[in-house]
């Protein structure tokens, strides 16, 4: 949720900021803008919409200097526009800054400052927060680095700061409290940004900023410090993401590239780890805590959007196979209901960016109550991961689509490999049965890439069903939450209304809405619920609905009932819905794309959601 990224150095920064910010549009795309020191003097370029928009404003214009800070925005304080648009400026035009994040407190620090005889020119927080350290400058008569520090103890909220200072060229400076802030350390340089994409192609070496430490960078020269200004030792990370893993490699959009990535992606999710041939399941992530978790009371999944989906298989598959209850609970209605949490509870938390706002202060909250935490995230090094007491990684690779699915079928396998190994250690499960799973988990990436090959044919039927107004996205057991997912998936990328909902559960409201103009997307694989959502398949005919059915291999009875039929392959049906979930996401994308509309951007959608 805003993208961040800032150079200082040898290079030309501007051309750098640039790419960096293209790079980061997944994280919001309402407005644009870059600051930088052309002459000595602070310049600024800004445009609402996307950053093409603002590269276009800016062509032609004198745009050279070695230090420059940049933002591609989601729009909280103030609707997108030119003026809401960052970087901002403080009263005397020396200092410009952008923001990740909400100051909370802002109504209430702009009085002070309007007392002050202050003039804003736009409606955001982040023009408050800047103006508010520049009058701590002046009135303490201290350095820019100290009015931050004065200034973000009185900051209440969630930020990613970086300032650049007329009257102090050669240095940035940046705060993080609550949203990410990655340094790249180069050679006579260093960048700065909220994921490491834009800093992969130029050095691997990383720090990841803390919450309440400050960093001051120059060229050759990088300063940690703590709130308290005393001098944090910085950690350097080697990144793991090559190049190529941020780029769309031949296809027409992120999003495909990443839906065809899958039956790869779940196989790096599942490598290291599950080895049927030996009947082995090795988590190092969860080692310390297995007996935690094998006598857990309860297990409390957070989550929010598609990784909340991954949660509620993971409920059944949990369940069903260690015995253990289980909740899942959208993280910002679990933080602020004050639930009943306490030892004995676990909690994990699902997230692909690791980042997402609900999910860390839900985590946090439970972490006081007493609760271990695992995560299971995407992103290496996130704030989930690092706030977790243990946990697994997917390891789906970076996931720049905003519609999120290798990240979603990675959870699923993640997911199932926990509750495996909880039942092992647990003892809830048969040797017999458990090798079985570990099979069919294995056997898993193959059956992906046989479903994916049914692309072509759900680009007919998109095609068949692109105008409809509704859709509605029935399931069953397992496969519940992927009707949920698929009516996501359809409604973030189309801009269809779709709502998912339990197959028997239609019956109590949404039948109402059926027609003949209604498409009813029956996810109805083959498994224990099958003869049970054949006749809810039935019912919607007997209603004159158009049926898009999901089944399996071999099944004559639903293909006799349906309009329009997919096919995938079999499998247990604690694993199905990996394979099920395939066509859906092929649904939404070709009928996005059909419509005409950017998928891999969807309208008001952001990637990485760092405020709550
Ligand atoms: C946003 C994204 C979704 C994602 C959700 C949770 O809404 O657009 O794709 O599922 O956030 O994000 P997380 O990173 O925590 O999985």
């Amino acid at each position: 949720m805003c993208g961040i990224v800032a150079y200082i150095g040898h290079r030309e920064a501007y051309p750098v900021v640039l790419k960096g910010l293209k790079r980061l549009e997944y994280r919001g795309y309402d407005s644009a803008g870059v600051a930088l020191l052309n002459g000595g003097k602070l310049k600024v370029y800004k445009k609402k919409g996307k950053v093409a928009e603002m590269e276009e404003y800016a062509m032609g214009k004198d745009v050279k200097s070695h230090i420059a800070i940049a933002h591609t925005r989601w729009a909280t304080h103030g609707e997108p526009s030119d003026r809401n648009a960052h970087p901002h400026l403080s009263g005397d035009g020396k200092l410009a800054m952008v923001h990740n994040g909400i100051i909370e407190n802002y109504m209430q620090l702009k009085q002070e400052l309007l007392n002050k005889g202050h003039q804003f020119s736009s409606d955001t927080d982040t023009e408050v927060l800047i103006h508010f350290i520049q009058e701590i400058k002046q009135s303490n008569d201290c350095s820019t680095e100290e009015a931050v520090r004065i200034a973000l103890k009185r900051v209440v909220g969630a930020y990613v700061i970086v300032i650049v200072d007329e009257d102090n060229p050669g240095t940035l400076i940046a705060a993080r409290k609550g949203s990410p802030l990655v340094i790249g350390v180069g050679k006579g340089e260093h960048f700065l940004a909220s994921d490491a994409s834009p800093i992969v192609e130029y050095t691997k070496e990383v720090v990841y900023v803390n919450d309440y430490e400050i960093a001051i960078l120059r060229a050759d020269e990088l300063i940690l410090k703590n709130i308290s200004n005393e001098i944090q030792t910085p950690y350097i990370q080697k990144l793991d993401i090559e190049l190529a893993a941020i780029e769309k490699g031949g296809y027409d959009h992120f999003m495909l590239k990443e839906v065809f990535e899958q039956p790869q992606t779940i196989f790096d999710s599942l490598r290291g780890r599950l080895d049927a041939k030996s009947g082995t399941l090795t988590l190092g992530g969860l080692r310390e805590h297995l007996d935690t978790l094998a006598a857990a009371r309860r297990i409390i999944i957070v989550a929010c959007g598609t990784s909340w989906h991954a949660g509620l298989v993971a409920e059944y598959i949990i369940e069903e196979l260690c015995r253990i209850p289980v909740e899942v609970e959208y993280a910002s209605e679990f933080r602020y209901r004050n639930p009943v949490v306490g030892k004995g509870d676990v909690i994990i938390a699902v997230s692909q960016s690791g980042e997402t706002a609900d999910t860390l202060v839900a985590m946090e909250s439970a972490k006081e109550k007493g609760a271990i935490i695992l995560g299971v995230c995407n992103v290496v090094g996130s704030s989930i991961a690092r706030l977790s007491n243990g946990g697994v990684y997917t390891h789906a690779g970076p996931e720049i689509g905003v519609a999120s699915t290798k990240a979603f079928t990675a959870q699923l396998a993640v997911l199932a490999m926990i509750a495996l190994k909880i039942a092992q250690a647990k003892g809830s499960i048969t040797e017999q049965r458990f090798q079985h799973l570990l099979d069919e988990l294995h056997d898993v990436s193959e059956k992906v890439a046989t479903a994916l090959l049914l692309n072509d044919q759900v680009k007919v039927i998109a095609e068949k069903y692109k105008d409809a107004r509704d859709f509605l996205y029935l399931g069953r057991g397992y496969n519940f939450p992927i009707a949920l997912e698929g009516a996501l998936k359809l409604k973030e990328i189309s801009y269809i209304h779709a709502e998912g909902y339990p197959a028997a559960e239609m019956k109590h409201g949404p039948i109402a809405l059926v027609d003949e103009n209604l498409p009813v997307v029956f996810v109805a694989t083959k498994d224990s619920y099958y003869e049970k959502i054949v006749s809810n398949i039935q019912e919607i005919k007997a209603r004159k609905g158009k049926v898009i059915a999901i089944t399996t291999e071999g099944d004559a009875m639903i293909p006799s009932m349906a309009d329009d039929v997919i096919v995938v392959p079999e499998a247990d049906e604690l694993v199905a819905p990996i394979i099920s979930v395939i066509p859906l996401q092929l649904l939404a994308y070709h009928i996005g794309v059909s419509k005409g509309f950017d998928v891999d951007k969807p309208r008001n959608l952001a990637k990485s959601v760092t405020v709550e």
